[in-house]
């Protein structure tokens, strides 16, 4: 496992995440277990391990641990809960957020935007904001496009039992979404991609959510109800969102365009 060597700094938002770098020479995002967020890591760690299968363009992330002599060095790192394990999401330098670029010309990995739209419906993930993709020069009339912080999918980064029973079946306001729209080329994608995630095997999520480190308090009760809720959705649910969504933001985009 990758251990850390230098605390560098602590990045702006709500989750108190740090950069810091590790001993493979490079630099990772790392967010800690903080009481009131108590299902932002575990949130992360599941919308990660589901990404990476789907093949949709998130940054390399793992479980590390950050020894308690570590943190106390720096008094950011210090004042933070010290469970086991930490997420850390290899850090992507030189990049904009959604918001520092005003006009994208084109996205050079649109053939993954379909993709990541259905899995923000799949997941409930309701903070796919601007400032939650970031965008990379490629070459130089295109970026490329990464998904990052899924603290809040499932809805909340503070989720109950109950909540995850019943969370919402609406279409998402997402100003990112409808950016994402204007570059998907082809309506086909959508579907294509809904059935790779129906058909993904449910003992990958039953194992990725066992893995979900004892510390990050995640009952066997919640353990159950996030595969539930999973497999509700994508058999249920998810068609009926994706043709909502084409029907009432991709198709008015491109007759637009027209
Ligand atoms: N893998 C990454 N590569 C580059 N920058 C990143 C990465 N992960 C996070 N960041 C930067 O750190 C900021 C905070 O990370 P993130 O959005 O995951 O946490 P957050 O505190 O939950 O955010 P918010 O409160 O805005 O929802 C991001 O807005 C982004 O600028
Ligand atoms: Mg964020």
């Amino acid at each position: 496992m990758i251990k850390p060597v230098a605390y560098k700094k602590t990045l702006e938002g709500k989750s108190n995440a740090h950069l810091l770098t590790f001993n493979d020479g490079r630099d990772y995002v790392v967010k800690y277990f903080q009481p009131g967020f108590e299902k932002t890591l575990a949130n992360e760690w599941v919308a990660y391990c589901l990404a990476r299968y789907l093949g949709l363009p998130i940054p390399f992330a793992q479980l590390v641990e950050i020894p308690p002599e570590f943190s106390a060095q720096y008094p950011e790192l210090s004042q933070m809960t010290q469970t086991q394990f930490q997420f850390a999401s290899l850090y992507v330098p030189d990049c904009f957020d959604g918001h520092q670029v005003t006009e994208v010309p084109a996205i050079s990995n649109n053939e993954n935007l379909a993709g990541v739209i259905l899995f923000d419906y799949w997941m409930c993930n309701r903070d796919r904001t601007r400032k939650n993709i970031i965008l990379c020069d490629d070459t130089p009339k295109s970026y490329r496009l990464w998904i990052i912080d899924h603290a809040e999918v499932f809805a909340s980064f503070n989720w109950t039992l109950q909540d995850l029973e019943t969370l919402p079946i609406t279409i998402l306001k997402s100003a990112t979404h409808q950016i994402m729209a204007y570059f998907i080329e082809d309506e086909q994608k959508f579907s294509e991609q809904l059935e790779i995630i129906q058909t993904l095997p449910i003992h990958l999520i039953e194992e990725i959510v066992a893995l979900i480190p004892e510390d990050w308090q995640v009952t066997s009760e919640e353990r159950k109800a996030i595969v539930t809720a999973l497999v509700v959705r994508r058999k249920r649910i998810l068609k009926k969102l994706m043709e909502r969504f084409i029907k009432r933001v991709y198709r008015p985009i491109h007759e637009q365009d027209k």
